[in-house]
């Protein structure tokens, strides 16, 4: 069944512990935490601090960490001790993932990768071995509110003709129209910002998203 992922970029910010325990109460899966570093993507937004603070309070909730930035392999290890469950590095980076992956491995958390829009699926093959999910961007990474690019949608078959056999996770852009777009390819986790925050029934939103069934925790 479809996991969901509310993404917290897209919660108030000055009541995160309030919108959090929203989506929690609805029934979200995971949360997911983008950490921006004004480089890798032209935003900023959280830091280990609020990972540790979200673990400390939500501990039943699966921390979905993603590090849109530079150098995450400087930062792989304070992610994982403040909490996070899972940590998704991009494929662009300047250094080479396929160490990072195998640190975040070793960590103890669940190593993930991500694909901006313009990185082809050929550009991560050998990588895939390396990890337990594939991130494929349907926006810009770097804001959340913007337009669902369905020229996306490819990859998921593209992963799953590679024989990737872990989970596949789309963010950017989603909901009730186009997560159905997705699941119809196999999505496996969708991470949703604007569309689950500003809804006044996140609950039935994300019953709707999983196609009327129940989400399994991860
Ligand atoms: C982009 C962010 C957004 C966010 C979700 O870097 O990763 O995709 O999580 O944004 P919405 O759901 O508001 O498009
Ligand atoms: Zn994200």
């Amino acid at each position: 069944m479809l996991l969901i992922a509310p993404s917290i970029l897209a919660a108030d910010p000055l009541n995160l512990e309030r919108d959090v325990l929203r989506m929690a109460e609805a029934g979200c899966d995971w949360l997911h935490v983008d950490v921006m570093d004004a480089h890798f993507v032209p935003n900023l937004s959280f830091s280990m601090e609020t990972v540790r603070a979200l673990h400390r309070r939500f501990p039943d909730l699966p921390l979905d960490v993603h590090l849109m930035m530079d150098n995450p392999e400087n930062y792989v290890e304070r992610f994982a001790e403040a909490g996070a469950a899972r940590i998704t590095i991009h494929a662009e980076i300047p250094g080479n993932p396929a160490a990072v992956l195998q640190t975040i491995r070793g960590l103890g958390c669940r190593p993930g990768l991500s694909l901006k829009p313009r990185t082809p699926v050929t550009d991560i093959l050998p990588l895939l071995p390396l990890c337990d999910l594939v991130l494929v961007m349907t926006v810009e990474p770097g804001f959340g509110g913007q337009s669902f690019m369905a020229d996306m949608l490819p990859k998921l078959d593209q992963l799953r003709t590679a024989g990737f056999s872990g989970l596949i996770e789309a963010d950017g852009g989603l909901d009730e129209e186009t997560v159905p777009l997705l699941r119809a390819r196999g999505l496996d986790v969708a991470v949703v910002g604007t569309a689950l925050f500003h809804s006044a029934e996140p609950g039935r939103m994300m019953e709707e998203m999983r196609g009327k069934g129940t989400g399994h925790k991860a």
